[in-house]
């Protein structure tokens, strides 16, 4: 029998307990053995409920228990989930996760105390919820060498990009409804201000090249300053704005990022809507791969828990190490202002004089109020002083963009 311990016993923990019970056989068929929990740590009692008789309040009485194979942290935050995790492991229990900051934070050095201890450290749900996206690019596209992983990491801003363009609904109220669904973050500015899906990049980045990424310093931009304007645009030209996470080779470096771009409707990832997240995988010896599914709420993000618990205690722990952002060599990553794309641009102006003397651009629409164009490919750094010299004379940039 494997027994698990189930750390927080919220929307993504409760629904690891309600997927061990609802598709038991399935697994323990799979399995060849049987999986139960046995322990739930949480401040709550879930009384009246069959949970009840299983929750613990010391998280000790699990440490010590050595018939606890799997913990399986649901706590959220970096402290102290971090710790009950290497205490677990130390203590020859293998972790399943779905906390993006500690794996984004202390994944190396947790991979790194698994391997020593015999055990496994376990993530897929950490990036791309219920989406396979960690174990395809481990196992299933070892052979390449990864040139770049791009896509939508965060389910609750592409919920509410989706429902800003289709239903012209305002950025708080689709918010709202991203909560209600489970989707967001205990602190919804996570999802918002792009922290989130950078936590998910540099987790990807750090899989793709063995380089640790410090997601506290890589840009991260969010969706906050989109505008319905912005989003009706972007349809009027065939096109939709997503919020992407993108690591990325150029020559010998590396550029790791989270913005808003508009994409085309040519690429997979323009159409990916509502909760899904999709994740575009270049190898160069497979090409273009991409990974597509619900990206947050309950049971997606319990399915890949799940499975998780099911391959530690078949096969062990997976064959992945990067190193820490301190051992990461000087100079690998890009700064912002290095990394070239196209931009669009709207400005507070109905004349397109002045911006087409400063750049040369193409017109995407005019009105009485602003202008928007299209940018050639620059760094972002030139096009920053380029709309500096037009801001000395007036012409206001209240909206940019980059172009994917
Ligand atoms: N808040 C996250 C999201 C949850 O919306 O994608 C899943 O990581």
């Amino acid at each position: 029998m494997i027994n698990v311990a189930i750390l927080g016993f919220g929307v993504v923990g409760s629904g690891v307990g309600e997927v061990i019970v609802m598709n038991n056989e399935k697994l323990a068929k799979s399995l060849g053995d049987g999986i139960a929990v046995k322990y739930i740590f949480d401040k709550r009692e879930f009384e009246g409920t069959p949970w009840q008789k299983l929750v613990v309040h010391d998280i000790d009485i699990i440490m010590n228990d050595p018939d606890v194979n799997v913990v399986v942290e649901c706590m959220g935050g970096a402290h102290p989930a971090y710790e009950f995790s290497l205490q677990a492991i130390k203590k020859g229990k293998s972790v399943v996760t779905s906390n993006k900051e500690v794996v984004a934070k202390f994944g190396h050095e947790l991979l790194s105390a698994a391997r020593e201890n015999g055990v496994g450290y376990m993530f897929e749900a950490s990036v791309g919820g219920g989406t396979p996206v960690i174990r395809p690019l481990v196992k299933c596209l070892v052979a390449n060498e990864i040139d770049s992983v791009c896509g939508i990491l965060n389910g609750t801003t592409n919920y509410i990009l989706t429902m800003m363009n289709k239903y012209s609904e305002s950025f708080e109220s689709a918010l709202s409804a991203a909560q209600e669904k489970g989707y967001a973050e205990r602190d919804p500015s996570d999802d918002i201000n792009g922290i989130d899906t950078c936590r998910k990049i540099c987790i990807l980045a750090d899989i793709a090249f063995g380089y640790g990424m410090d997601s506290t310093t890589v840009y991260a931009e969010g969706i906050t300053a989109i505008r319905n304007k912005d989003v009706a645009l972007a349809e009027k030209l065939d096109s939709s704005i997503k919020l992407l996470g993108r690591a990325k080779r150029v020559g010998d470096r590396i550029s790791v990022m989270v913005a808003p771009f508009i994409v085309s409707s040519e690429r997979v990832i323009s159409g990916i809507d509502d909760v899904f997240n999709a994740v575009a995988i270049n190898g160069n010896a497979v090409g273009e791969v991409t990974l597509c599914g619900r990206g947050a709420g309950k049971l997606p993000t319990a399915s890949a828990m799940v499975a998780d618990i099911v391959d530690v205690a078949k096969n062990g722990g997976l064959n992945v190490s990067w190193c820490s952002p301190d051992e990461t060599p000087d100079g690998i990553l890009l700064t912002p202002d290095q990394v070239e794309d196209k931009y669009y641009v709207a400005f507070a102006t109905h004349d397109a004089s002045a911006v087409e003397e400063q750049m040369d651009v193409k017109i995407l629409s005019q009105d009485a109020s602003e202008i928007a164009v299209e940018t050639p490919k620059m760094p972002y750094g030139e096009l920053k002083n380029k709309l500096s010299a037009l801001e000395a004379k007036e012409i206001k940039a209240v909206s940019v963009i980059r172009i994917f």
